[in-house]
């Protein structure tokens, strides 16, 4: 049988539009269960809205609409959104579905004819945008919510009651066993300190509103909204509808949540799973809150950061990048795009981008295309491949504790060996020794850097890990691969296919002037044959200087020598160079150009030679040139000014 595994989204209001908050926890969502399903679970994971409560029934006045119609409406954007940063999602609940209607009833209900729901009337400071109440020891400054500091409603009302104390100390001894019950550790501490206070019985119904479920048997009063949106993680997995779908994922689920809601996951959630008899969650993660650079995110200071906008300026994928790996999961973070630009530039383009298209190039240029079969026993061969069976382990155990900015470290860290692999072995010069057993296992070996890199990756950046996947030649997608089936050395015999850029550069210039839009990709550039390094004694010791083409000739016995008469200013000279197909004689007289001034003369076609022109050129496969442009200065320096 499959290990289950279950992961839930909070439910978001619809009364605003998706932002970063939003973005972030179900993209972290969708990467664990990405990963999850490549380890071989079956996952499910749920996100969804929540319609209910006095903040959507007041935002719909507000627009003049009628609650539903604005849910109806809204609701769209989140879709949507998923949508463009490529979620997964198995669900998507909304609180006003019927089968969610049904559930909520059915729990009120059970609760009520066992007593541990009962009526009283509450008095108290309620914060209307919360849908809250405050208890006075809580308040802020001038009677206002500690969370969002707007001012508190005195509020009375006859109300339903959940005898949410008669389970605390059933709850503390689950905690006590279960230290991964609330992760990260501060937060467990936290929840903790607040199981061990004062928990009170909770107000479950309100009589002053309308939008809501209403109660059976007592229709003036609906669900509290808070006490309705927690049920819609046991809904959708079929609590009433289908027990076998319920018992497959409950209570194998983990609620990540941001850290304002917690007491709601971690506190009345369990105590109402265990008043209804259910289990525990085995785990509420928590994230920290993001602020946009460095100050708090909100509309009035209109700098909340609209993820649709990410999305299209920067790719959805680098997008999900940045979020998972600019800060430690469950710490607060600070989101700029200049931060975004700076590791889409670094990581995905110059680290993931340069090590695809080098070994690309370098498989097609000298292995015909065609993943090489590994051998000899180079000990740097086997390091790299046991850093890449290494770092599987240390993603899947950082992945255990939802550490996603450890998992992309190892990740890039393996790239990055990758990268130095390259410099270290120089397969180029591999190539021009003639080592070609050596070479073939060079290339096994960063080829499959890449197959593995493909894998790991694809959680945090599907599409791209796929358009990777596609370009190493490999079948089907890597989404549905199983990392567990791993074997290094699988991927030879695969013929890779046309190298495309995958996270093209954005210039920085062109961005800080805000045209950031279309970073325009870089052309492949074949990895050069490389020479070896020299010291600046060793460059000096070519004497280059301007020199004026006074004449060329051609020479009846070469296809490619111009016979150039050259004046350096100090003195004329006869120099060969092998432009002819590029130049008409009467194009080169009277240009400047630079010319190699101490070089050995020679005999060229039967013409003696006495240095060298310059020119940049490209070659084809036979070495002869396909493109040349001379080097000339750019303006008209005197004749025989030295080159440095
Ligand atoms: N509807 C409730 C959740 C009910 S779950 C049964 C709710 N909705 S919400 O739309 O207001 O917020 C949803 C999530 O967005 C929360 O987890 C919250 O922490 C998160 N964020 C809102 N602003 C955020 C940031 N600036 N940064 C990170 N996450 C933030 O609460």
């Amino acid at each position: 049988m499959k290990k289950t595994f279950y992961i839930t989204t909070p439910i978001y209001y619809v009364n605003d539009i998706p932002h970063i908050g939003h973005a972030y926890t179900t993209i972290a969502c969708d990467v664990m269960s990405r990963y999850k399903r490549m380890k071989g679970f079956d996952a499910h994971f749920l996100t969804g809205t929540d319609e209910h409560g006095q903040k959507i029934q007041a935002a719909a006045e507000a627009k003049g609409m009628t609650p539903q119609e604005l849910v109806d409406k809204i609701h769209v954007n989140f879709k949507e959104l998923w949508k463009v940063l490529n979620i997964s999602n198995d669900d998507f609940i909304r609180t006003t579905e019927p089968r969610h209607v049904r559930v909520v009833q059915a729990m009120f209900k059970k609760l009520m004819d066992q007593e541990d729901i009962y009526k009283g009337s509450y008095e108290g400071w309620y914060c209307v945008p919360c849908e809250t109440y405050v208890p006075e020891s809580g308040m802020g400054g001038n009677r206002t919510c500690p969370d969002c500091g707007r001012p508190l409603t005195m509020m009375r009302e006859e109300s339903y009651f959940f005898k949410a104390s008669k389970y605390v100390p059933q709850l503390i001894e689950h905690y006590e066993k279960n230290l991964q019950g609330v992760m990260p550790r501060a937060r467990y501490n936290e929840i903790m300190s607040f199981l061990r206070g004062d928990v009170r019985d909770q107000s479950v119904s309100r009589t002053t509103l309308k939008w809501g479920i209403p109660i059976p048997g007592d229709e003036k009063h609906v669900v509290y909204v808070w006490f309705d949106a927690l049920i819609n993680y046991a809904t959708a997995v079929g609590y009433l509808d289908a027990p076998e779908m319920f018992q497959k994922y409950w209570p194998v689920v983990r609620h990540m949540v941001g850290k304002d809601i917690i007491r709601f996951h971690c506190v009345i959630w369990p105590l109402m799973l265990l008043a209804l008899g259910n289990n525990v969650p085995v785990s509420v993660v928590a994230h920290g809150w993001w602020t946009v650079d460095g100050e708090k995110m909100s509309k009035s200071k209109g700098n909340v950061v609209d993820p649709f906008k990410m999305a299209e300026l920067y790719g959805a994928d680098a997008f999900r990048y940045f979020l998972l790996r600019e800060v430690p999961f469950g710490n607060d973070g600070d989101f700029s795009e200049s931060a975004l630009v700076g590791r889409i530039n670094s990581d995905l383009a110059n680290d993931l981008g340069n090590l695809l298209n080098r070994t690309l190039q370098m498989i097609v240029n000298y292995a015909g295309g065609v993943a090489p079969k590994g051998g000899g026993d180079d000990p740097l061969d086997a390091e790299v491949r046991a850093l890449g069976e290494a770092t599987l382990g240390l993603v899947d155990k950082t992945m255990e504790t939802f550490s996603y900015d450890e998992a992309l470290k190892h990740i890039w860290a393996f790239i990055g060996r990758g990268n130095k692999y390259i410099d270290e072995t120089m397969p180029w010069k591999l190539r021009k020794e003639d080592q070609g057993e050596r070479l073939n296992a060079v290339l096994h070996t960063l080829y499959e850097v890449l197959r593995l890199s493909a894998l790991l990756t694809a959680p945090y950046i599907p599409e791209s890990a796929e358009k990777l996947w596609k370009q190493l030649g490999l079948p089907g997608s890597p989404l549905t691969e199983k990392l567990d089936d791993f074997r290094w050395g699988e991927g030879a015999g695969t013929k890779v296919a046309k190298a495309e850029v995958l996270f093209p550069r954005i210039d920085l210039e062109q961005w800080r002037r805000g045209q950031v839009q279309p970073p325009s990709a870089p052309e492949a550039t074949v990895e050069p044959e490389h020479e070896p390094q020299i010291d600046i004694e060793g460059f000096r010791s070519v004497e280059m200087r301007v020199a004026r083409i006074l004449k060329a000739e051609e020479i009846p016995k070469s296809k490619k020598l111009y016979k150039l008469e050259v004046d350096l200013g100090y003195e004329k000279r006869t120099i060969c160079a092998g432009i002819k197909p590029f130049f008409k004689p009467e194009e080169l007289t009277g240009k400047r150009v630079v010319v190699v001034a101490n070089l050995k003369s020679a005999k060229l076609a039967g013409v003696e030679s006495n240095g060298m022109v310059l020119a940049a050129s490209t070659r084809d496969a036979s070495g002869a040139a396909e493109s040349l442009a001379l080097i000339a200065p750019t303006s008209d320096v005197p004749l025989g000014s030295r080159v440095s």
